[in-house]
């Protein structure tokens, strides 16, 4: 049955009612967004601050597609409610047909292809079969967390490699740091969250080389889950590499360009041998079978990526443009959200802009005293949340300036 985004959205949409306990952006701000969200969870309340009536949320603080999944997705998730009763293994379609049409489109065998619940997934089976207390992770800082947290939690070796002065992972110092002998693991995001910057093909080459020749053992992650919205020509997917070079494999999602974070779709792709731990350590039937669905239809409709990178890349350089005209200083963004100095706490700038319905990324430290991650939504969205970043700044009284805290 086909159906329009704004008739799905009918259709499933949610009534929220005013009794249901209201928690203020402020103590959302301060907590950082996944605790917040893991604590209100916890005690059954609800997930996300109530604003007070007339004040519409813009939620540019996960880097989600703010569109949502395209209709072909849509119409696909719609026609496939009778399957909810099966497994993923005998449903149609069942998730061996999603990896069906990822090895079509990569032109591998299925064994090259590894699915999981999100990219999350492949990243914590990562950690588990290539980290120990005896082989390191190699990482960036600021990087998406997910691998540094796993480190911490279970207590394993950890090098954490700053970025640079423009906020591009420290490549020279990640091979430094993989080549010393004993490094399990080497995450490395292409483009990185939150700073948005990207290494181009040849960098990124050259470094999967240079490990490799002083420490064969170590296997290379590369997580591409911003890829779609790369538009400097220099980038290229690693997937290639992947595919002919052992221990290295990429990490790709649907959560970001194919707009589908809640339906939990992310993969591996590699040589066999390298994939063989993680598909090992999968969770059985770890996608659902709404999700495989979507995504096997996203695949068959490229023009969806295509239309999305182009409305990211207008309403970026819309954002970045509006950010430096207010006197903030942007990294280059490669992705669908920019990582700007704005020359005071990031938790100070989240509060006052929650509290105009603005919500912004959390901490990433060592930049959380200067540097916001702001996500890209839709046009209008960003035009009225630059508005509010305008009147935060200008009220804010600090004592940091722009820059003045060094990178
Ligand atoms: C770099 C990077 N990798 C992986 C993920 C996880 O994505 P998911 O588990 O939704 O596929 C994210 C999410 O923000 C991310 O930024």
């Amino acid at each position: 049955m086909p159906v329009s985004r704004r008739g799905f959205l009918r259709l499933v949409g949610t009534s929220e009612g005013p009794a249901q306990t209201a928690m203020s952006g402020a103590f959302l701000a301060a907590r950082g967004l996944e605790a917040h969200l893991a604590e209100a969870q916890a005690q059954g309340q609800r997930a996300r601050p109530l604003l007070p009536p007339g004040v519409d949320e813009i939620r540019i603080s996960s880097n989600e597609n703010p569109l949502g999944p395209g209709k072909t997705a849509l119409d696909a998730i719609l026609g496939k409610f009778p399957e909810a009763g099966r497994y993923p293994f005998n449903s149609t379609p069942a998730d061996a047909d999603l990896v069906a049409a990822l090895a079509g489109k990569y032109k591998v065998k299925p064994e090259n292809i590894v699915l999981g619940a999100g990219s999350q997934e492949i990243l914590k089976s990562a950690m588990r079969a290539f980290v120990s207390p005896t082989r390191s992770l190699v990482t960036a800082l600021p990087t998406f967390e997910n691998c540094t947290g796993f480190a911490n939690k279970y207590k394993l070796p950890l090098t954490e490699v700053k970025v640079d002065s423009a906020m591009r992972l420290d490549v020279d110092g990640m091979i430094a740091a993989a080549s010393k002998g004993g490094a399990g693991l080497v995450f490395f995001n292409n483009p990185n969250n939150p700073t948005a910057t990207v290494h181009g093909a040849t960098t990124v080459a050259d470094m999967v080389e240079r490990i490799r020749k002083a420490s064969p053992d170590t296997v290379i992650l590369i997580d591409e889950a911003y890829h779609d919205y790369v538009t400097d020509p220099s980038y290229q997917t690693a997937v290639p590499l992947a595919l002919s070079i052992p221990n290295v494999f990429v990490a790709r999602t649907f959560s970001k360009a194919y707009g589908m974070a809640g339906m939990r779709i992310g993969y591996a792709i590699g040589m066999a041998d390298t994939l063989k731990p993680l598909a090992t350590l999968k969770m059985p039937y770890n996608v659902s079978v709404f999700g495989a669905a979507a995504a096997i239809a996203s695949l068959g409709d490229p023009q969806h990526i295509d239309d999305e990178r182009a409305r990211n890349t207008d309403v970026r350089a819309f954002t970045v443009k509006a950010l430096q005209d207010m006197g903030t200083r942007p990294a280059d963004s490669q992705g669908n959200f920019v990582f700007v100095d704005i020359g005071r706490p990031a938790k100070e700038f989240r509060e006052a802009c929650a509290k105009q319905g603005v919500m912004v990324g959390r901490d990433f430290p060592p930049f959380e005293k200067t540097h916001c991650r702001i996500s890209i939504g839709t046009m209008d969205e960003m035009k009225k949340a630059t508005e509010v970043f305008r009147s935060v700044l200008k009220a804010t009284t600090t004592t940091a300036s722009a820059g003045k805290d060094g990178r």
